[in-house]
């Protein structure tokens, strides 16, 4: 049986038919399916993943989605590029350490079938993702953390890796000696703080999504973000739409982020207003804004997408068909 006939969408002998049937059609395409030779709508591949470093994850990711492989498969795909990237200090082994010197990462990934996968405080391995999808396909859990995480890890023989690099070691040493007074408070620096999220729909109307990151640049020991949690950093329900996060994840945490945007797409809302109100809802519970940088991305199961953030300055990487470009997100302020 063909990959096609597998799909769940709506097979039809006219166009004209299946032009008005299928009202958002902005996010579908008609394409032949090459076993049958019959036409048949297909929902619009697409993927879409946080700042610059998107561009080419989205890439990697769209070569799964164009040979008509899954989004779980493209989502994993596209964010093990970053991960690998050695010079990203905010997501993978050449990330920013915690405040002891220890790179512990942060990762998850969630299927169509809301199955999903998560690790957290997890050192000295390549693809944390890969090790969430591993939690998510090989155990009855959903997440590990810590020294678990890390057997597992070992267990399975996902790829090491030695932690922190040089580079990333010299820079640790310099900042202890400077924050001598910070040394004992939980302060953060938005600018070395961000993460990779991923959301794809496939062609056969799925939706994954997957979000990765050393999390907060010299932060607390034993801190973990939203970035690993099911509902703060990604969240996907494909009968609605999928979310995930970035920014300052104790924010994202407090309002269920990325749950919360897929639950206003639910209630109608488009892709863009689900992520402002959610952006709009982190402002209103937090008295003080000082460096709370947060941004959404979602798209929904249309492959409608949209992102805002708290202060300017948020983008994110679009690929589809025809494009593949950075979008500056919508945001509520500028940093003056
Ligand atoms: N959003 C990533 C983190 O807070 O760790």
């Amino acid at each position: 049986m063909s990959d096609l006939k597998r799909r769940t969408f709506f097979k039809l002998g006219l166009f004209g038919a299946a032009i008005s049937l299928v009202k958002p059609s902005k996010a579908v395409e008609i394409i032949s399916d090459a076993s049958t030779k019959k036409f048949v709508i297909a929902p619009k591949k697409i993927v879409i993943s946080t700042w610059n470093h998107g561009i080419a994850a989205n890439r990697a990711a769209w070569e799964v989605l164009s040979s008509k492989g899954t989004a779980l498969d493209a989502v994993e795909k596209g964010v093990k590029i970053t991960e690998s990237d050695m010079s990203n200090r905010s997501v993978g082994g050449g990330g920013r350490p915690d405040r002891s010197g220890h790179v512990t990462l942060d990762a998850c990934i969630m299927d169509e079938k809301s199955r999903c996968g998560a690790v957290a405080y997890l050192e000295g391995i390549k693809h944390p993702i890969s090790v969430a999808r591993g939690v998510m396909d090989r155990t009855q859990h959903v997440m590990l953390v810590g020294d678990g995480a890390r057997d597992f890890a070992l267990d399975y023989e996902y790829e090491k890796i030695k932690t922190p690099i040089k580079e990333v070691k010299k820079d640790w040493k310099k900042w202890k000696k400077e924050n001598k007074e910070l040394f004992k408070k939980p302060e953060i620096n938005h600018e070395n703080h961000d993460t990779i999220g991923m959301l794809a729909l496939d062609a056969f109307g799925n939706l994954s999504g997957a979000c990765t990151t050393s999390g907060w640049a010299y932060k607390m020991p034993g801190r973990v973000g939203d970035s690993p949690i099911i509902g703060a950093g990604l969240f996907i329900d494909n009968e609605v739409g999928a979310a995930c996060a970035t920014g300052m994840g104790e924010a994202i945490i407090r309002i269920a982020g990325s749950h919360t945007v897929v639950e206003l797409m639910r209630q109608g809302k488009s892709p863009e207003e689900a992520c402002k109100l959610a952006v709009e809802r982190i402002i209103a519970k937090h008295d003080d804004l000082t460096n709370l940088q947060c941004g959404f991305i979602a798209l929904d199961k249309y492959g409608n997408y949209g992102g805002y953030s708290v202060y300017k300055g948020f983008n994110y990487a679009l690929k589809t068909e025809n494009r593949d470009e950075m979008v500056d997100a919508k945001y509520n302020r500028s940093w003056e």
